[in-house]
C-alpha cells in the first residue's frame, strides 16, 4: 500500500461537530484500546458526522463502507480480478482499513446478511486478524486500526438483527437528536439561516417526533433540518422550503402530511 492510497482516506478539513455529551472523550477512550465502537441512533442524527470528526481528531484515515443485503464477504474482504497479466487479488475496503491503520466505519451494518458480518470477528476480538481465505493470507491489523458500526435501533425485525456474538464484540454510544438549543446552533451553522428561524425550524420536528409510532415511522431528523434550512438561505420562502425537505420526504399519507403542514404553519405564517 503506498502512501498515495493512504492519503486518499485521510479527512481533509476539521469537520464541523458539535459534542453534546462528551463522546469525544469516551470515544478517544475506546480508540486508545482499539476497542470496536458502535453508533446506535436514529437516521440522521450525527453518527456519521462524528466518526469523520473523530477519525479527523486522532489523525487517522477513515473508510466508510456502506452496508446492502446483497453485500458479500468478499465485497469487505477482497477477490481475485482478472486483467491483462492473469488473476491479481484487489484487498476489500475492511482489508485495506486493516493493513494501513484506518478507522473502518461500517453504515447500517444490520443490513448486511450474517454471514457477512461474521468476517468481522476475527477482527473484534483479541485476535485483530482477518483471514483471507481465497487469498490464503492471514492478515495481522494494523496497530492503529479500529471498527466502527452504526445501527439504526428499533428499524430491524427479528430477522435482521446482529447475532449476540456479534453485538458483544462492541461498546456502544447511544445517539439522539440532540437537545434544542444545541440543535438550533448547528442548523443555523451549517445552512446560514439566523438562530430564529433555525430555532423554529427545530420547534417543527420536535412536534413531529412526539408523533413517532403515532403514524410516524420517524420524526424529522437533523439532517431534514439542515436540508430545511439550506433551502430557506437559498432565498425559497419557508412554507415551501418546509414542505419540500420536512413534510413531503417524511410520509405519504394525506392526513399526516396535513398535521405536518399545520405544524409548520404555526411557526411560519
Ligand atoms: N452534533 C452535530 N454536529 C454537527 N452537525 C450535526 C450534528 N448532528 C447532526 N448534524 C447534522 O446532521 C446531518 C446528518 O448527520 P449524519 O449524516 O451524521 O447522520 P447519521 O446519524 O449518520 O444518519 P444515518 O443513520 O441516516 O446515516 C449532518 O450532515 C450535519 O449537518
Ligand atoms: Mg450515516
Amino acid at each position: 500500500m503506498n502512501v498515495q492510497n493512504i492519503e486518499q482516506y485521510r479527512v481533509g478539513a476539521e469537520p464541523f461537530y458539535r459534542v453534546t455529551a462528551g463522546e469525544d472523550a469516551l470515544y478517544e477512550a475506546a480508540y486508545a484500546r482499539r476497542m470496536p465502537v458502535m453508533l446506535k441512533g436514529p437516521t440522521g442524527c450525527g453518527k456519521s458526522r462524528f466518526v469523520e470528526y473523530m477519525a479527523w481528531k486522532l489523525g487517522r484515515p477513515l473508510i466508510t463502507v456502506a452496508c446492502n443485503e446483497d453485500m458479500t464477504a468478499s465485497d469487505l474482504v477482497g477477490r481475485y480480478l482478472l486483467d491483462k497479466d492473469g488473476t491479481v487479488w484487489q484487498d476489500g475496503p475492511l482489508t485495506t482499513a486493516a493493513r494501513i491503520g484506518a478507522i473502518c466505519y461500517l453504515d447500517e451494518v444490520v443490513e448486511a446478511r450474517q454471514d457477512t458480518t461474521v468476517v468481522i470477528h476475527p477482527l473484534t476480538d483479541h485476535r485483530r486478524q482477518l483471514p483471507l481465505d481465497k487469498k490464503g493470507e492471514l492478515l495481522e491489523a494494523h496497530p492503529d486500526f479500529q471498527l466502527v458500526i452504526s445501527y439504526n435501533p428499533g428499524y430491524q425485525s427479528l430477522m435482521k438483527d446482529l447475532k449476540q456474538s456479534t453485538k458483544q464484540r462492541f461498546a456502544a454510544l447511544d445517539f439522539d437528536y440532540p437537545e434544542a438549543e444545541l440543535e438550533a446552533e448547528i442548523v443555523a451553522r451549517e445552512t446560514g439561516v439566523d438562530s430564529e428561524t433555525a430555532g423554529k425550524l427545530v420547534q417543527v420536528a420536535h412536534r413531529t417526533r412526539n408523533l413517532k409510532g403515532h403514524g410516524l415511522d420517524e420524526g424529522i431528523s437533523t439532517r431534514l433540518l439542515v436540508y430545511a434550512g439550506q433551502m430557506i438561505a437559498e432565498g425559497v420562502e419557508p412554507v415551501a422550503a418546509c414542505q419540500m425537505t420536512l413534510v413531503t420526504p417524511l410520509t405519504d399519507d394525506p392526513d399526516m402530511r396535513q398535521t405536518l403542514q399545520a405544524a409548520v404553519e404555526t411557526f411560519f405564517v
